[in-house]
């Protein structure tokens, strides 16, 4: 909580995400066959337990957050063979794929406090997730506020929204869809 308000600058919050917003935020994904699966933005790392919790014993989760003390909590605290947590920006995806020589990914579930942060990062980080998800794959987001809607449907061939009041504060929740997927999965 502590470093929240350090860093409210990049963390855009100072609550951790409601176990009803987890629930929901997660609700789309199909476990039986994620295998690959990636965080942006662990926080607390209350939606890395979660995902864990439900994960395959062969599935595998890459966790990027920034901030160096998120990071050491969490490696202090989750002990997990299947987890890859690195202190980078959700940024260096890209990179981090060929890196680990991960395949497409099933499924990008992201934290990030998009409304605050730099606009062409976050497009950049948008651009590549909706590159690197398998055709069956899907983005999921929350936002306080739907200031990012009309950006992530440029991008994306599908935009689902929820909501949940059972957050402080209420938030929505974005289920996205990529373009490879109308595109045929070329
Ligand atoms: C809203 S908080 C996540 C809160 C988390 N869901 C929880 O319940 O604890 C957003 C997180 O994204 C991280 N973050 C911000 N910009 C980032 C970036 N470019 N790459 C990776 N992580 C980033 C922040 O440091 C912060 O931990």
């Amino acid at each position: 909580m502590i470093a929240h308000i350090k860093h409210i600058k990049t963390s855009g919050t100072i609550v951790r995400s409601s176990p009803f917003l987890i629930r929901r935020l997660l609700r789309a994904m199909n476990f039986r066959r994620a295998r690959t699966v990636v965080q942006f933005g662990v926080g607390t790392g209350c939606i890395t337990r979660a995902l864990l919790g439900k994960m395959r014993p062969d599935a595998r989760l890459i966790s990027l957050e920034l901030n160096p003390v998120f990071v050491g909590e969490c490696r202090e605290e989750i002990h997990d063979p299947r987890l890859t947590l690195r202190q980078a920006c959700a940024g260096s995806l890209p990179a981090l794929v060929e890196e680990l020589g991960l395949g497409r990914i099933d499924y990008i579930v992201s934290s990030l406090p998009l409304a605050i942060m730099d606009h062409e990062l976050v497009e950049r980080i948008i651009a590549a997730s909706d590159d690197l998800l398998a055709p069956d794959g899907l983005f999921l987001q929350y936002q306080y506020s739907l200031s990012q809607r009309a950006m992530l449907e440029r991008r994306f061939s599908d935009v689902r929204v929820g909501f949940t009041l059972a957050n402080i504060p209420p938030a929505f929740v974005y289920e996205c869809t990529p373009a490879i997927s109308a595109a045929g999965g070329l």
